[in-house]
């Protein structure tokens, strides 16, 4: 993390099944001080999150500073003059994944992705779906090759996870990680005794 300055995410949940982990992410970085949330909830996003997990949309609104329609291509996320340093997408449905590759900059998901690539920002991905077709590899293969962090939400069993929620976490400080900032409650990977 840049010292002394505010970290500015914008993290979005799309339609993949796994919305716990948008909902983890913006938790734990609800407790960093030094990071302000941007928050965008996809019509699908919202239905997921209504489905699978506790949590009303409302709720989910609370955990970040700022929230979004993503009907509105006027917000500031918009533009690339409002600086942002980095964007989570979590989950990532095939359809954004779609888009995003293609510049289609549709919604303000896909514009505010569209703008953090021009940007030369940083954009991570946890792309959900199984298995994966020609299209989805493809255009994840295209936008590793960008920079993007493609990260998928595959569950790791060397930490010993007890619980679905020990899953979710571990996924969620894997991918705040990405961000720089260090995470004491993470189990890193020490090496076979
Ligand atoms: C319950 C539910 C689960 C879904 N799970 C996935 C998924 O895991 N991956 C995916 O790519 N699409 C999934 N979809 C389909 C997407 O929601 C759909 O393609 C939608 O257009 C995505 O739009 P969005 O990316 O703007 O949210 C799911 C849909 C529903 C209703």
């Amino acid at each position: 993390m840049k010292r002394g300055k505010i970290l500015k995410v914008i993290v979005a949940i799309t339609g993949a099944t796994g919305s716990i982990f948008g909902i983890r992410i913006l938790e734990i970085l609800k407790n960093i001080k030094e990071v302000e949330t941007h928050l965008l909830l996809s019509k699908w996003g919202k239905k997921t999150i209504e489905s699978e997990t506790n949590y009303t949309v409302e709720r989910v609104g609370l955990l970040a500073d700022y929230t979004y329609d993503i009907a509105n291509l006027g917000a500031r996320i918009s533009s690339g003059s409002f600086q942002i340093d980095a964007m989570i997408i979590a989950p990532c449905s095939m359809k954004t994944l779609a888009s995003i590759r293609m510049g289609f900059a549709d919604n303000l998901v896909s514009r505010a992705a569209d703008v953090i690539l021009k940007e030369r920002k940083k954009l991570i991905l946890l792309t959900r779906e199984t298995p994966l077709n020609t299209i989805h590899l493809e255009n994840m293969l295209a936008l590793s090759r960008m920079g993007t962090i493609m990260l998928p939400p595959m569950p790791a069993f060397y930490n010993n996870p007890e619980t679905i929620d020990d899953l979710v976490s571990h996924i969620a400080y894997r991918t705040v990680d990405q961000l720089g900032i260090i995470l004491p409650d993470l189990k890193r990977w020490t090496g076979l005794a």
